[in-house]
């Protein structure tokens, strides 16, 4: 008997970032992470058992057969196959499932390549619940999945949950807090594939100068964002946000070889944000940046349309992606006898 399970899972933003690693084999991050947990910019995949038992065998398609839902062409990649398929191991032997059977998995996001949106976060955080969910073990091992996530990807242990999400050592866990529910706006600078990856990225900041009391000022922003947090401090909260991006971005400008992701056009829009107060807290708008070139605006859901406004205004040509804070992956559907 096959079955089949579709899921969809948020990527998240992080305004305390995951750089450095502690340990690569698991994942465990050098310093304590703080994300936003997206919604409508997500990873869809769907996982059919084809055969039960028998040598494991996994073949895949992109988004071409999701009818139902609007997804970018998006290509599961061959050289990402040894990965995917470690992950698979991973999460088989975890629930005491023998690495056999064949499997069918199709897969595809609403955002495109290279948006600035951590596209690995909500691909394994997708990947990891379908596997789950696929050996009924979706609800009762919630507990366990975002460290398993954690060891195929580390940022997507954090889109398990929403919308505040803490991430240290090996746990992630939902945060309480006070604050509005925010929208994230994306200035879609630039659409290539990046450069310097996050692997390359994890291990090369640690010969900045600037690594060394990078802990120490991790510890002070998360105590301070998360005080933020639950005062609904504004204005704290987008002085943090800004320079803990600033303090990420500097590490790779400072790291040997040092390398950069900034275009001009992500430079004069930081310019711009800053001369409208967002650096210094004066109106509620927060500003970071993931590894890439793209400006993430976020700001009180109630604040959109006069941000996108004043945004379209001065930047007509430019691209933008929209979305807003949700809760976390979720099972869309389970059948079973489907073949
Ligand atoms: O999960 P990784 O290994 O792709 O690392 C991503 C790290 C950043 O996106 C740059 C920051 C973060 O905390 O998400």
């Amino acid at each position: 008997m096959g079955f089949a399970v579709r899921v969809r899972a948020p990527s998240n933003i992080a305004l305390i970032k995951y750089m450095g690693k502690s340990d690569p084999e698991l994942n465990i991050p050098s310093n304590p992470s703080l994300s936003l947990t997206l919604n409508s910019l997500c990873t869809w995949t769907e996982l059919e058992q084809i055969q039960d038992g028998g040598e494991f065998r996994l073949e895949w398609n992109g988004a071409a057969r999701m009818e139902d839902v609007e997804l970018l062409p998006f290509d599961l990649r061959e050289k990402d196959r040894p990965k995917i398929e470690r992950h698979f191991k991973r999460v088989f032997q975890f629930f005491g499932h023998s690495f056999s059977g064949h499997w069918r998995v199709r897969s595809g996001n609403t955002f495109p390549a290279g948006a600035g949106i951590a596209s690995s976060a909500s691909g394994f955080s997708a990947l990891t619940l379908a596997i789950a969910a696929a050996l009924g073990r979706d609800r009762s091992a919630q507990a366990e999945l975002p460290q398993l996530s954690r060891q195929g990807s580390g940022s997507s242990c954090r889109s398990f949950q929403g919308p505040w999400v803490l991430w240290q050592g090996e746990n992630a866990t939902k945060l309480s807090t006070n604050f509005d529910s925010l929208s994230d706006i994306v200035f879609l600078i630039e659409k290539s594939e990046k450069t310097v990856g996050s692997t390359e990225a994890h291990l090369r900041v640690k010969s900045s100068p600037l690594w060394e009391k990078r802990n120490e000022r991790v510890s002070f922003r998360i105590q301070e964002l998360q005080g933020c947090l639950l005062m609904g401090n504004w204005s704290g909260f987008s002085q943090l946000v800004w320079e803990e991006a600033m303090d990420m971005h500097e590490l790779f400008h400072t790291s040997s070889p040092s390398f950069s992701y900034w275009t001009p056009l992500t430079r004069e829009i930081l310019g711009w944000l800053e001369s409208e107060g967002v650096r210094s807290g004066k109106v509620r708008a927060a500003v970071t940046l993931d590894a890439g070139p793209n400006v993430h605006l976020l700001i009180p859901q109630c604040d959109q349309r006069y941000w996108l406004d004043k945004i379209k205004a001065r930047y007509p040509e430019l691209e933008l992606l929209v979305d807003q804070e949700g809760p976390g992956a979720q099972v869309v559907w389970h059948a079973e006898g489907l073949k």
